[in-house]
Order: structure tokens, then C-alpha cells, then sequence
């Protein structure tokens, strides 16, 4: 599971919730609608929901990206839940996910519990990586830790990046309507220059460095930073390879 560190979050990866906010406009979110917001992280995308006049739930598996919504914005419920086990009693008019499903293995039970959340004619509107995702970030990994400790990175990777069919088959199988799914490749911007990829390693790749002290990260980083340079640093920035899908699926 990674661990979050959820002021570098916010600090260095803001990205993640102003790219949120176009999902929020195919949410297109209704005075007195309840909506879950599931994976919320700090919460910026469940407050801008709220403006709405919605009533949001924000969910998020990891304690301090919990704990760091709770503080931002207190007028707003916020809970701790795991969308692979998360069990809610109450029905909403749509859930609402962004860059938060790739975290989620189990996709069958995860659409289950989804499913379960949402009212009948209710909408599941999300955006998540999709296939080929980060691949060049992840080819790097894999060299990296396979070249100089004989690791399979791939018994370590956290993420899942379906593509449309996969999903779509998935939500269909579950009694959704698919009414809308788009796959699209949306380069990514790393703040912070040169430092840029080494930020976003230590917010959302920690799983495959597990074990290994500051020193022999520091060096698995470098030797990472060098050999995908070539593909993702252009005019003194990274690029992250990121490939989207956006979902909306009726119940
Ligand atoms: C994403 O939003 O696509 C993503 C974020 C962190 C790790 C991998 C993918």
C-alpha cells in the first residue's frame, strides 16, 4: 500500500485535483444531490462539489489524506474507507471518482461497491489511468530494480490500468449503462524541474522501493532519472506519460 505523505501531496502533485475539476463538469453536480466522493484525497474535489450545493461524502483508505481533508475543509464529511471493502447504507445520486480507481485491484468488487452506493438511475462519473499508463515511469522502475537487485517490479506495482474495453465490460457485467468513455493520453507537467520525478516517485511509487534504505533509493532514483530522461525531460521539465480513460455509467 503506498504511504501517503499528504502535505507533499498537496504541495507537489496539485495537479491531480485542477485536472479533477473537468470531471467535475461532466459530474455536472445538482443543488441537493448526495454524492460520494471515493479516493478524495485531501478533499479539494469534494469542496469544489459542495459549492455545488451537493451533499458530499468524501471517502479515502489512507488516514492522512483524511486527516488533511477533515482539517481543510470541516464543514464536509470525510471518512475512512476502502473502496475494495467499503460497505455505505446510504444511497446516492451519483458517485464520483477521480484518479483514485487505478489504486483498486479488485475491480469486480469495487464496481459491486459501487454499484451498491448508487441509487437506481444514479451515475458513476470517473477518471483513472488507463492501459499503458506511465509505462515509460514503470519501464524504468522495472530495469532499474531488476538490473540491480534481480527484482520483478512487477510484484510490487500498486496500480491497475485497464483499458476501455476491459473496464467497460466490467461495469456492464455489474448492470451499468455505459453512456460515455473516453481514452486519451494527457502529458503530464512534474513541478519542480530537475526534482520533478523524484517528487513524484516519493508520492505515488513507494510500493516498489519497500525495503531498500535512503542510499540505495537515492541511487535507484538516479539511475531511473538517467535512463528515461531521453523520453520525458524536455526544455528543463518532466513530462509523465499519463493515458486517461473518463467514465460515466448509469445504474
Ligand atoms: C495517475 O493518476 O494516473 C497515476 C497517479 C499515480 C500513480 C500512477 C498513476
Amino acid at each position: 500500500m503506498n504511504s501517503w505523505n499528504a502535505n507533499l501531496y498537496d504541495d507537489k502533485q496539485h495537479f491531480v485535483s485542477n485536472f479533477g475539476k473537468e470531471l467535475i463538469e461532466l459530474l455536472n453536480p445538482q443543488a441537493g444531490e448526495k454524492i460520494l466522493d471515493l479516493g478524495c484525497g485531501t478533499g479539494d474535489l469534494a469542496n469544489d462539489i459542495f459549492q455545488f450545493g451537493s451533499e458530499i461524502v468524501g471517502v479515502d483508505s489512507s488516514q492522512e489524506m483524511i486527516q488533511q481533508a477533515r482539517s481543510k475543509y470541516p464543514f464536509i464529511s470525510f471518512l475512512i474507507q476502502d473502496g475494495e471493502t467499503f460497505i455505505t447504507h446510504d444511497k446516492y445520486d451519483a458517485v464520483f471518482s477521480n484518479a483514485a480507481i487505478h489504486w483498486m485491484k479488485q475491480t469486480s468488487k469495487v464496481v459491486e461497491n459501487i454499484s451498491h452506493a448508487i441509487k437506481p438511475g444514479g451515475r458513476f462519473v470517473a477518471e483513472f489511468g488507463g492501459k499503458y499508463n506511465v509505462e515509460t515511469i514503470i519501464k524504468g522502475i522495472s530495469s532499474v530494480l531488476y538490473g540491480e537487485f534481480g527484482i520483478d517490479a512487477s510484484s510490487r506495482n500498486p496500480w491497475y490500468f485497464p483499458s476501455v474495453g476491459e473496464y467497460t465490460t466490467v461495469l456492464e457485467e455489474h448492470g451499468f449503462k455505459v453512456r460515455y468513455a473516453q481514452y486519451y493520453d494527457r502529458p503530464t507537467l512534474l513541478v519542480d524541474q530537475e526534482k520533478g520525478l523524484n517528487h513524484w516517485l516519493d508520492s505515488f511509487a513507494t510500493d516498489f522501493f519497500v525495503g531498500f534504505n535512503e542510499e540505495q533509493q537515492l541511487h535507484l532514483y538516479r539511475l531511473i532519472n538517467e535512463k528515461i530522461k531521453p523520453q520525458l525531460f524536455h526544455q528543463g521539465s518532466w513530462v509523465a506519460d499519463y493515458k486517461r480513460i473518463r467514465i460515466i455509467a448509469e445504474k
